[in-house]
């Protein structure tokens, strides 16, 4: 009897701790949806989904999984990383093209997806950057920046897109106006540009130009549009005289027009691309009067409808994507900045002044009917930009969204001045919303790109393919080039780098070539050299070429700076640098045959 007692006591505290595990995960709606899970997973438990982040003036893009919102990985774009050893070398080809097309800073905002076929194709990565109107493309299979191009005839490179189905083009918006001949004392009203880049090449093939700042830009899901949002139709040169209007513009573009108007020879050649101008912009520009200086320009994923955010109207506007036509305005609150949208019909719309989210139904909307708002949840602070979970533009998928917020004020432990940025992730799967949890992030997500994991994981290379100038393990040499030049070529491998020493004179330029001949995945080895500022980071199968001066006489231990093995300490090597007049003779080397 008493064990029997015992027994219930033992089975109503299971229940009630299940009870309590159960809220404080956040579960208990939605039972059986995988959103419900919600923001924990367990170590060893894999995210659904990919977030890019983009790094604000960090210049680079943040990678976290969702829903954990651990944050897995950093993609230096505009900045040199030495954790990465991108472009942190004097002498690198990457911080030299970097230095060439912009500085070596940036102000990362918009990311954009490659797609093939309507759906994400996982082979790029595009992100801008505002500060030096520069496009730099991430390679997905490798999560490395391989291309930086300069955007002509524009400053501020603001909202970015890919045109679908087949990324015809990536959009870069120019949100700061200037004088079309680019004089400081021209008397012509500013202008900006919306350029065409092509998305293998880099190339600016045209530009269209458009008057007032062009903010934020999508495509019709048959590439036939591209629409901007025109803040600043005014062209004033002020912050006051840009609030004039109570409506400014979404600029539509029709693409295949402006494709023919530029190869017609209607166009100015403006360092080196063609620019339709706004007199010749007839049947390719139209402008669609909304209020009041809108931020967001979002495509339905359906096609159907293009919205755009008020900002500084508590207004959406609905614009039927193939007519042009206004179709519906609806009041959603203060300050809305961007939409996104679920796979059953509804948009989510961040409201920048209100700090929530609000949840509406567009065909309601379209309709309407007074009952078009579903819902609305509080966030944390001040939400700019949001996307939902999808697999391409085209395809939402309704289980979250995230929320990103430009202030945490009262969230986290304080450090200093400045709290941290975060985002927040709430569930959509459900007829309400659900905040799930909120993360902070490093400065400053302005956008925000989603692909499934289930799409992009199996694209993801474990090694990298050994460039043709890699170093072969055996192949390693010393030789001297010229007087006061030498040419190092060297192998990593666990625990050796081979050479594991040479000599140079004072005054010598040493010029490394450095490869990992791992094979297998995630044997990274890091080559440090102190006392000459040097670092590259090394993923198994890459090369890295790198040019420095001797320096001072003395013995310099270059090292690996990735804990890679047990044997990790040992795995290092000396460059002897001798006085200039030292009565030494120094020859080349080569190993010895195997
Ligand atoms: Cu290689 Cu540590």
């Amino acid at each position: 009897m008493k064990a029997q007692r015992v027994l219930l006591v033992l089975a109503a505290l299971a229940v009630a701790a299940g009870i309590v595990r159960t809220l404080a995960c956040g579960v208990g709606h939605s039972a059986g949806s995988d959103a419900a899970k919600g923001a924990s997973l367990s170590s060893g438990e894999e995210d659904q989904y990919y977030a890019f982040l983009s790094g604000g003036r960090s210049g680079s893009v943040f990678v976290a999984g969702i829903p954990s919102g651990r944050l897995i990985r950093e993609i230096p774009v505009f900045e040199p990383r030495a954790a990465y050893g991108y472009a942190s070398n004097e002498g690198d080809p990457r911080r030299d093209e970097l230095r060439s097309s912009g500085g070596l800073w940036g102000d990362t905002h918009q990311p954009a997806l490659s797609e093939t076929g309507g759906a994400c194709d996982g082979r790029y990565l595009f992100i801008d950057d505002l500060a030096n109107a520069r496009l730099g493309r991430v390679r997905l299979d490798t999560f490395e920046t391989d291309r930086i191009a300069r955007i002509p005839n524009l400053q501020g490179a603001h909202g970015i897109a890919v045109v679908p189905p087949d990324t015809r083009y990536i959009v870069v918006n120019g949100e700061f106006e200037q004088p079309t001949d680019g004089a400081a004392d021209s008397p012509e009203p500013y202008t900006s540009v919306v350029a065409f880049v092509d998305p293998e090449t880099m190339e600016t093939k045209f530009e269209v130009r458009v008057p007032g700042n062009a903010v934020m830009a999508d495509a019709s899901r048959d590439g036939r549009f591209v629409f901007s949002t025109i803040s600043n139709l005014e062209q004033g040169r002020d912050s006051i005289s840009m609030m004039q209007f109570d409506r400014d513009a979404v600029a539509a573009i029709d693409v295949p027009a402006a494709e023919k108007a530029a190869i017609s020879g209607k166009a100015s050649v403006r360092n080196g691309v063609p620019v339709l101008e706004l007199a010749d912009s007839a049947g390719v520009l139209t402008l669609i009067p909304v209020p009041k200086n809108p931020q967001g320009i979002n495509v339905t994923p359906d096609g159907r409808y293009a919205i755009a955010a008020g900002r500084l109207s508590p207004t959406v506007t609905v614009i039927d994507a193939r007519t042009l036509q206004i179709v519906a305005e609806p009041e959603v609150g203060p300050g809305p900045l961007a939409t996104t949208f679920d796979d059953r019909g509804n948009a989510y719309t961040s409201l920048y002044v209100g700090s929530e989210i609000v949840e509406w139904n567009i065909a309601r909307a379209v309709r309407g009917a007074s009952d078009y708002v579903v819902g609305r949840v509080p966030v944390h602070y001040n939400v700019g930009s949001l996307q939902a979970t999808r697999d391409a533009s085209a395809h939402p998928r309704g289980e979250y969204l995230l929320a990103l917020n430009t202030s945490s004020k009262d969230r986290y432990l304080p450090v200093g001045p400045e709290t941290p940025q975060n985002f927040e992730l709430i569930d959509i799967s459900g007829e309400q919303m659900k905040m799930l949890g909120s993360f902070p992030t490093l400065p400053e997500p302005q956008g925000v790109e989603l692909v499934a994991a289930r799409i992009l994981a199996p694209k993801v290379r474990q090694t990298l393919e050994p460039p043709p100038d890699a170093v072969q393990a055996g192949h390693e040499l010393v030789v001297r080039t010229g007087p006061r030049s030498v040419t190092v070529q060297m192998t990593a491998i666990h625990s050796v780098f081979t050479p594991d020493h040479f000599e140079v004179r004072e005054g010598d330029r040493v010029t490394f070539r450095l490869t990992n001949v791992e094979t297998m995945r995630d044997r990274i080895h890091g080559f440090g050299l102190p006392d000459h500022d040097l670092h590259v980071s090394l993923p198994p199968g890459a090369t890295r070429t790198i040019t420095i001066d001797a320096g001072r006489p003395g013995v310099y231990w270059y090292y690996c700076t990735h804990f890679c093995g047990v044997l990790h300490p040992e795995m290092r090597g000396r460059m002897i640098v001798h006085p200039q007049n030292a009565m030494v003779a120094l020859s080349d080397w080569r190993p010895a045959p195997r």
